[in-house]
């Protein structure tokens, strides 16, 4: 299969097709993903809840997110691979951020990076954006500032419709390929959608963006904690592997595992 690249998303957005995303930390999930038609994978700084067993993303480091980030790149054969630059990695300005975009750029195989933010940001975009490296922008709520944003709060309601308007707009003229909405209502996101010349992936953001992405494990009802009430669980892995944990202990305890034909002569 040919490789995705930035220009699928542009023709995506121009011919009415939606672009697919899930997030990915290692290179089985990534496979599955990648065989199944999945656009572009994530390498999320929320691995720092999913992997890492962190309580926020704030903690997530680069050092953290670099070797998941190349066995995902490592492991697609057509999927976008777009690396999460986490926080603390480029608000002080243009050059610590295209310094870390560089680094994910040579040390992991991504194809983009992507970064929160919109006005606050877009020298940022600019600059990496510059040297040659895609930019995937993230606006509306943004898990980065959570406690600036005083918790997951949809944000663009009401008057704070036009900062996520002008948000968007800042970011697409800083060359941004694409720009996430997280957790906006739908009918702004409409708006935004039919504003901008890039896609908009929507994150909790209704039907009327460009794309849609989910966290995996969130998706395939991996965890057994609360899922956004944006997500829809197509599968219950966390029960299917309880399941089998629960069989195999059995198994050992009985001596029913191994069997003959497990064994060697
Ligand atoms: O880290 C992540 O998974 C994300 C998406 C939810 C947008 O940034
Ligand atoms: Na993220």
């Amino acid at each position: 299969p040919r490789r995705v690249r930035t220009r699928h998303f542009q023709n995506a957005k121009a011919n009415g097709i939606p672009i697919t995303g899930l997030t990915s930390y290692d290179q089985m999930t990534a496979r599955i993903f990648d065989q199944a038609g999945v656009d572009f994978l994530l390498v999320g700084d929320s691995a720092g809840n999913n992997v890492f067993g962190y309580e926020t993303t704030l903690p997530v480091t680069v050092d953290e997110l670099i070797p998941l980030t190349r066995a995902v790149a490592h492991a697609v054969s057509r999927a976008f691979v777009v690396a999460d630059m986490p926080f603390g990695s480029y608000e002080s300005g243009p050059e610590e951020a295209l310094h870390t975009a560089v680094r994910f750029m040579k040390e992991t195989g991504a194809h983009a990076v992507k970064l929160e933010g919109g006005v606050r940001s877009h020298k940022q975009i600019r600059r990496i954006v510059g040297a040659g490296i895609p930019v995937m922008a993230h606006i509306g709520f943004t898990p980065q500032s959570e406690h600036g944003l005083g918790g997951h709060i949809i944000q663009g309601r009401g008057d704070s419709a036009q900062q996520l308007l002008d948000d968007a707009i800042a970011v697409q003229e800083a060359g941004a390929f694409a720009v996430v909405l997280e957790m906006v209502p739908s009918g702004i996101a409409a708006e935004v959608t039919k504003r901008l010349d890039i896609p908009t992936i929507g994150v909790g953001a209704g039907p009327d963006v460009d794309g849609q992405l989910l966290v995996w494990t969130d998706f395939a009802g991996m965890s057994d904690g609360r899922v956004p009430k944006f997500v829809r669980q197509y599968a219950n892995v966390r029960q299917v592997l309880f399941d089998a944990v629960t069989a195999y202990r059995a198994d050992v305890e009985s001596g029913a595992y191994p069997a003959p034909e497990h064994s060697y002569e």
